[in-house]
């Protein structure tokens, strides 16, 4: 269908891995029948659907800082100017209402309902929004979430394997705050919907919080992909006074965290690389890091991180990351950092500590101390 070339932006080393599905083309096809000036677009993994409706006005509702610059890259590779594409925060009214909407379903259903909710505040009443999926991932509560939040809902036929719900008549309804709340040690933690692990503090975290080395002397520390911040939060119990970096590639994470985390000493960046942190700057980085992009398992995303965390790490900094036992990350990070020591395992998970030097300097590197 496409003239076009559209890239997965970062890419992967995974050729299999493609940077848009049928469910794009329906939507596409759906936009080109109905022809209007401008969209507003939600959760365009990599800017196939902003791309092809370009030089439309484009509202671009994306939680991810990836996907904006995906979408950018990508018109820049087909020469197409970029003032037309409208950054459009989830957490705010778009700039205008939009006579027709598309959506790729996200595999959360928290934030599916938050896109729907944003769309209906932010469509005219007589405005359709398309949401595209595979069959393969429907589920009925997709329906139902839908029709809390607009009167009509059909679905197209299938194509290739992909259907669209087309929703229309927006409806009236109060205004939620998309909060969950998780009780974890007596303490509240709060998250917006979307973000990772909804009701419960993620097992692969929890294990990481056990098994958490600092060094004696922490100054600085980054916390990887930190979602709603709870691995910041529990070092920081223990050296409040150190300065804290929050990274995520999802706003809605970072929104979290700033509800979680206080202090003039902690910093958030809705960005999904480490450019905003200084090389070799940080004693201490923590993360649980990605490996899905939506439904797909992508190992060059984290192995990417890794590559990034050390460059910020100071020559006797640690970092500290946990994963599933099948991700077998110890020879990719072997290559990376100068040592790494599994400080826990079980049939699930692993927790490492990767070093860029020996972690005492004064002394020799001695396999046996591990
Ligand atoms: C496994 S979750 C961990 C979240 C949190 N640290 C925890 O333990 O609950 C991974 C996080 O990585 C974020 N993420 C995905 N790609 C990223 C990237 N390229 N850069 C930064 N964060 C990213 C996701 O938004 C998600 O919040």
């Amino acid at each position: 269908m496409s003239e076009l070339t559209i890239n997965r932006v970062p890419e992967s080393t995974n050729n299999s891995l493609r940077a848009w599905s049928a469910a794009d083309e329906l939507l596409i096809s759906f936009l080109n029948e109905k022809d209007p000036e401008s969209v507003i677009i939600y959760n365009d993994s990599f800017g196939y659907l902003a791309t092809h409706s370009a030089p439309r006005t484009i509202y671009f509702a994306s939680d991810l800082k990836s996907q904006e610059k995906s979408a950018l890259e990508n018109f820049e590779t087909n020469k197409i100017d970029s003032p037309c594409l409208h950054p459009t925060s989830l957490l705010k009214k778009a700039d205008k209402k939009a006579k027709l909407g598309l959506m790729k379903i996200p595999k959360s259903l928290g934030l599916f309902e938050m896109f729907l909710s944003h769309s209906a505040q932010n469509m005219y009443k007589t405005g359709t929004l398309a949401c595209g999926f595979m069959t393969r991932n429907f589920t009925k509560q997709m329906l139902e979430i839908a029709g809390e939040y607009f009167e009509v809902v059909e679905q197209s036929l299938s194509k290739k394997k992909a259907r669209l719900l087309i929703l229309s008549k927006p409806k009236n309804v109060d205004k939620k705050t998309f909060l969950n709340t998780i009780p974890f040690e007596n303490e509240e933690i709060k998250q917006y919907f979307g973000v990772f692990s909804s009701n419960h503090i993620d097992y692969a975290t929890q294990f990481l919080i056990e098994n958490l080395e600092p060094e004696e002397e922490v100054n600085s520390v980054l916390d990887l992909a930190c979602g709603n911040g709870i691995l910041a939060k529990e070092v920081q119990k223990q050296f409040p006074d150190a300065e804290y970096h929050l990274v995520d590639d999802s706003q809605l994470a970072i929104e979290s965290a700033k509800l979680n985390l206080k202090g003039d000493k902690v910093h958030f960046y809705h960005n999904n690389n480490l450019e905003d942190i200084a090389s070799n700057s940080v004693d201490y980085i923590v993360s649980n890091p990605p490996f899905h992009v939506e439904y797909e398992i992508d190992i060059s995303l984290p192995l990417r991180l890794f590559r990034a965390a050390e460059k910020k790490l100071k020559p006797e900094g640690k970092f500290q990351v946990v994963a599933n036992t099948h991700l077998n990350y110890k020879p990719h990070l072997e290559k990376i950092f100068k040592m790494v020591k599994v400080v826990f395992d079980n049939d699930k998970f692993i927790v490492y500590s990767c070093f860029n030097a020996y972690p005492d300097k004064d002394k020799r590197w001695n396999e046996d101390a591990i």
